[in-house]
């Protein structure tokens, strides 16, 4: 396992303690409010999980699946391959992302999402790389931004390999051959 990682880059300690606190801003901005928590699958599925039962809140969930990705290059379209079945009209959403990279994910979803009522869309990320960034697009929460690596772990993969991993990992060179998908 160990020449899959060029280095441990957050570990679950300091994930834990990141997720507690945002829970805790989360808590406070919609005391006695209703929320739909909603998840981009499958990255997103371990930090909705945490985050979820952090909150003291009314609050449904619901999960979207969008596919861009290939290999570790986006495509820049992103594709609703799983839609929410419940009506969002007037509801207030966060949608949880396991990482913002090009932005157009979650460009996407947002503009998605308040086309189909919602009355407010909130966005919230446990990493970003910021230098990556294409399109605008406002983030209120986002956890730990990091330099342009391929990470994976804590839901993260690399062609559905590593989701499984506790903590994030810079994958290496030799996994990133190793594990590519034949075109
Ligand atoms: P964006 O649309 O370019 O912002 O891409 C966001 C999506 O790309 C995320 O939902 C991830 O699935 C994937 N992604 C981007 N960077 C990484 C990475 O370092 N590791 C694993 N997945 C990534
Ligand atoms: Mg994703």
């Amino acid at each position: 396992m160990e020449k899959y990682f060029k280095k441990k880059l957050i570990s679950k300690d300091e994930i834990k303690k990141s997720i507690k606190n945002l829970a805790s801003k989360i808590n406070k901005k919609y005391k006695g409010e209703e929320i739909v928590a909603i998840g981009l699958l499958k990255g997103a599925f371990i930090f909705i999980a945490d985050i979820i039962r952090e909150l003291d809140l009314d609050l449904s969930v619901e999960f979207l699946v969008v596919k861009s990705y290939e290999n570790s290059k986006s495509s820049g379209k992103p594709k609703i391959v799983l839609d929410i079945k419940e009506s969002i009209f007037n509801k207030k959403i966060i949608i949880f992302e396991d990482i913002a990279d090009t932005g157009r994910t979650l460009k996407a979803v947002k503009d998605y999402l308040e086309y189909k009522g919602a009355s407010d869309v909130k966005i919230a990320t446990l990493l970003s790389k910021p230098s990556e960034r294409e399109v605008d697009v406002d983030i209120e929460w986002n956890l730990f931004n990091i330099e342009n690596d391929f990470v994976v772990g804590y839901g993260l993969d690399y062609n559905e390999n590593f989701r499984n991993l506790k903590d994030i990992m810079v994958l290496s060179e030799y996994a990133i051959r190793k594990f590519k998908k034949p075109l």
